[in-house]
């Protein structure tokens, strides 16, 4: 789960922009309760027989005025990673999970290289709170999701529609990770670090058009692979058609990573010409039948093996960050669970070392832009007491979460996990 999804009461710059009228889906408020309920939460995932959770640590909760550190706010997220550690729960950390403290945007944008000081300042002050409790650190969840949303398509804070800011952004993000990942190394030694890179599958809306076939292998290249081999590389060179291209190189993202994150949920029909928004241009459809979640997604496992498969390609062990869906009901989310492990099953078995996988999400909570309408959770949460009540699929959960660890990481002694 992601901090402000779901502790409520933290003010930063996505209250400000649900204040502003930016959201369709109203303002956070208490959310799930989770700052005040976190040693309940993880009590919930271990009885699902989970072996790690990940989580997200408030940016502006930690540092609430720049350059101040609130050592209670510290002090309550290590007092959570112990129960995870004393439930033999794995804490999976992510550092930036979309928001950001309200000085941050006038003080040190992503456009400036005060950013990139930053983030590491932030990045060490917490995991020096956490050390030595966890291993594995995520610095930046969805980076380019950050950066179209943010930057070029005005959808998110800080709601920029800027390629020149965006082609800045962009690289102090990137420097930002690498910066973050050599401060986490020295404080915390041994703890692996990963992205969280949404990947989403790509299609012609109509089959056998030769030019939405084109734009779809395209945007599966640009969204998929091209920024993910910028960690590899240390260089990236990303264009969005028509007009827009990013360029860059920076020396220190080589080596800046131990592990690939994937966060999946869907794919998505394009058509050409592209619209002009980013990320709201393209369609869902349910082409395979296998139903569209409450907020419309629709549910494609067939294409999650080959995703797997290209983050693969760094050489690097692959862990699914995010994988779920919106469904109130529970009635798609049994199959979901099963098709979506059958999947990773069938990755593995092309050569793909599955380090594990994580569920989004254990709790309902607030979606970003659409309010508490999609109901991710396992658990739905009664927004009057904030009791956790489980939901049917939380069986099939348990169950073929149980399957999956028994078997052990491709190509070495290691546990897989499974979470939350
Ligand atoms: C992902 C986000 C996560 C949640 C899910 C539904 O893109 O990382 O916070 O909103 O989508």
């Amino acid at each position: 789960m992601s901090h402000y999804q779901v502790e409520g009461g933290d003010p930063c710059d996505w209250t400000d922009w649900e204040a502003a009228g930016r959201t369709k889906g109203g303002t956070c408020g208490r959310a799930a309760d989770s700052w005040r309920r976190y040693e309940e939460d993880a009590a919930l995932a271990a009885n699902l027989g989970a072996n790690a959770f990940r989580f997200s640590v408030s940016w502006s909760r930690v540092e609430p005025r720049r350059g101040v550190f609130d050592e209670a706010a510290l002090a309550r997220y290590r007092r959570f990673v112990e129960r995870l550690v004393s439930l033999g729960l794995e804490p999976v950390v992510t550092l930036h999970h979309y928001t950001h403290p309200r000085w941050f945007h006038e003080k040190t944008p992503w456009t400036s290289p005060a950013s990139v000081d930053a983030f590491a300042r932030f990045a060490r002050e917490t995991a020096r709170a956490l050390s030595p409790h966890v291993r594995l650190f995520l610095p930046f969840n969805e980076p380019l999701v950050l950066l179209l949303g943010g930057f070029l398509d005005g959808q998110i804070p800080p709601g920029l529609a800027d390629s020149r800011a965006a082609g800045r952004a962009l690289d102090h993000i990137l420097a930002a990770h690498a910066e973050a990942a050599g401060v986490l190394r020295q404080e915390a030694p041994g703890a692996a670090i990963g992205v969280a890179h949404n990947m989403m599958d790509f299609v012609a809306d109509r089959p056998g058009n030769p030019l939405d076939a084109l734009l779809a292998r395209h945007a599966r290249r640009l969204y998929n692979t091209a920024f993910l081999e910028a960690f590899a590389t240390g260089r990236w060179n990303l264009w969005i058609p028509p007009f827009t291209r990013f360029k860059g190189r920076r020396d220190a993202l080589p080596g800046s990573l131990d592990l690939v994150g994937v966060n999946y949920y869907s794919r998505l029909h394009v058509r050409f010409p592209a619209a002009t928004r980013v990320l709201t241009g393209f369609a869902y459809r349910d082409r395979q039948g296998r139903g569209l979640t409450d907020n419309g997604w629709e549910i494609a496992p067939a294409s999650l093996p080959a995703l797997l498969g290209d983050a693969g390609r760094l050489g690097l062990p692959v862990l699914v960050t995010e994988n779920g869906l919106a469904d109130g009901a529970d009635a798609l989310r049994p199959a979901f669970l099963e098709s979506h492990f059958a999947a990773l099953a069938e990755a593995e078995a092309a050569g793909v070392p599955v380090a594990g996988y994580l569920h989004w999400s254990l709790l309902d909570n607030f979606e970003w832009l659409d309010g508490y309408g999609p109901k991710f959770g396992l658990f739905a949460v009664d927004r009057e007491t904030f009791e956790r009540r489980p939901r049917p699929s939380t069986g099939v959960f348990r169950e073929i979460g149980k399957s999956f660890l028994s078997l052990p990481l491709r190509g070495t002694r290691a546990q897989k996990s499974v979470h939350i």
